[in-house]
C-alpha cells in the first residue's frame, strides 16, 4: 500500500498523456511554454509499466488527462491495455469533448467506463472565444453520445471565472437538471503569473452554492464524500451539481493522488514544483524493486498542504502541462 507521512493512502494515478492540446483555452494555455520535443514525451509501453507497478504497490484508480488524450494517437490501445491490469478496476478520461463525439464507441470498448467533460460556457460565442475554437456544437453532441451510451455519470467540469461565466450559474444547473448529468463547479485556479487571469477572477464556491439553492431545491448526495467534490441532488432528477474548492478550502487531507506528467515526472502535489523523474529509470529500464522503491518514495515526499487558502504561492505551470 502506498501512504504517505501523513496517513493519506495513494490510490490514485492521473496521468498526463501529452502536453499538447487542441483548444486553447485563456486561462490554461501559455503561449511562452516551451514546445516539448517528441522523445521527451514518455511512451505507452512506460505509461503501462508504471501503472503495472502502481497498481501492485495498491493503485485502483487510473485517470488519462493532457493536454487534451484524444488528440493522442490510438489512446484506444493504452486503455485497452491497463484496463487489462490486475487491481485497476476504475480508468476513466479527462477530454475537451471536442474529439469524444467520434471515437467513443472505440472508447467504449476498450474499456472506458466514465468521462469528465470540460465546458466553462453554455453560450456557443463565449466558447469559441475561451477556448479559440469554435467547436461548442461538438461538445454538446459528445456530451449527448456519452449518455446515451450509458458512460455515467457524465461529469462536466465547469471553472467558474469572474467577469466570464458567473452570469450562467443557474443556466449550469438547470443544464445538469436537465441532461441528468453532474456539473461540477471548480474554482479557478490562478497558475503562472498572468495578470489578466489572476486570482481576482477567483469565485468561491460557496457563492455560487448559495445561488443555486435559491433557485433549486438540492440536497447533499448521498456518496458526496467520494473525492473532492461536494455533491447536491435536485429532486426528480439524475442530475447533480457538485463544488470542487481548492482556493476556498483546504481539500489537501482528502488527497489519495499522485500525477504523472507527460514528460515523465512524479508530481506528488498539484500546487508543488517539485517533481521526480522516474522516466530516466524506465528508460534506464531500472528493475521493478527499485522503481517502486522510487514511486514509495515519491509519495512519502507529498507535502501536508502545500498553499495558504485563497493562494498558491509557487506553482509556476499551468494545467496543459502538468495534466488537469
Ligand atoms: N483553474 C481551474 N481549473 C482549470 N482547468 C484548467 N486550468 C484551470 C485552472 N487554472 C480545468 C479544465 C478542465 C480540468 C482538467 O481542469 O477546464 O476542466
Ligand atoms: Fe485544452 Fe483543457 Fe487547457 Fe482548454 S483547459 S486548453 S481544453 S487542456
Amino acid at each position: 500500500m502506498l501512504m504517505d507521512k501523513y496517513n493519506r493512502v495513494i490510490n490514485y494515478i492521473r496521468i498526463s498523456v501529452t502536453d499538447k492540446c487542441n483548444l486553447r483555452c485563456k486561462y490554461c494555455v501559455n503561449e511562452n511554454f516551451p514546445h516539448i520535443p517528441h522523445p521527451e514525451i514518455l511512451r505507452y509501453e512506460e505509461i503501462i509499466r508504471f501503472v503495472k507497478l502502481c497498481a501492485e504497490l495498491g493503485v485502483t484508480k487510473v485517470r488519462l488527462t493532457g493536454g487534451e488524450p484524444l488528440i493522442k494517437q490510438d489512446i484506444e490501445f493504452l486503455l485497452k491495455e491497463i484496463n487489462q491490469i490486475e487491481g485497476i478496476n476504475d480508468m476513466s478520461l479527462t477530454t475537451n469533448g471536442v474529439f469524444l463525439g467520434e471515437k467513443i464507441h472505440r472508447l467504449k470498448e476498450a474499456g472506458l467506463k466514465r468521462v469528465n467533460i470540460s465546458l466553462d460556457s453554455l453560450k456557443p460565442e463565449r466558447f469559441a472565444y475561451i477556448t479559440g475554437v469554435d467547436a461548442y456544437d461538438r461538445v454538446l453532441e459528445s456530451i449527448s453520445l456519452a449518455k446515451d451510451l450509458g458512460l455515467n455519470p457524465v461529469k462536466i467540469n465547469t471553472v467558474m471565472i469572474k467577469g466570464f461565466n458567473d452570469d450562467e450559474i443557474l443556466d449550469f444547473a438547470r443544464f445538469a437538471k436537465v441532461w441528468d448529468v453532474q456539473v461540477r463547479f471548480i474554482e479557478f485556479m490562478p497558475f503562472g503569473e498572468s495578470t489578466l487571469w489572476n486570482s481576482s477572477r477567483i469565485i468561491p464556491s460557496g457563492e455560487v452554492e448559495e445561488l443555486i439553492k435559491k433557485a433549486y431545491q438540492i440536497k447533499p448526495s448521498r456518496n458526496s464524500h467520494k473525492g473532492p467534490a461536494k455533491m447536491f441532488e435536485f429532486e426528480g432528477s439524475l442530475g447533480q451539481v457538485g463544488f470542487i474548492s481548492p482556493m476556498s478550502t483546504h481539500i489537501c487531507s482528502e488527497c489519495n493522488r499522485i500525477r504523472l506528467t507527460s514528460t515523465g515526472m512524479i508530481k506528488p502535489c498539484l500546487f508543488s514544483d517539485t517533481e521526480y523523474d522516474v522516466k530516466r529509470l524506465l528508460r534506464e529500464n531500472a528493475p521493478d524493486d527499485v522503481l517502486k522503491r522510487f514511486i514509495s518514495d515519491c509519495v512519502v515526499a507529498k507535502p501536508e498542504r502545500k498553499y495558504e487558502i485563497g493562494l498558491i504561492k509557487k506553482c509556476q505551470k499551468s494545467l496543459i502541462s502538468i495534466g488537469g
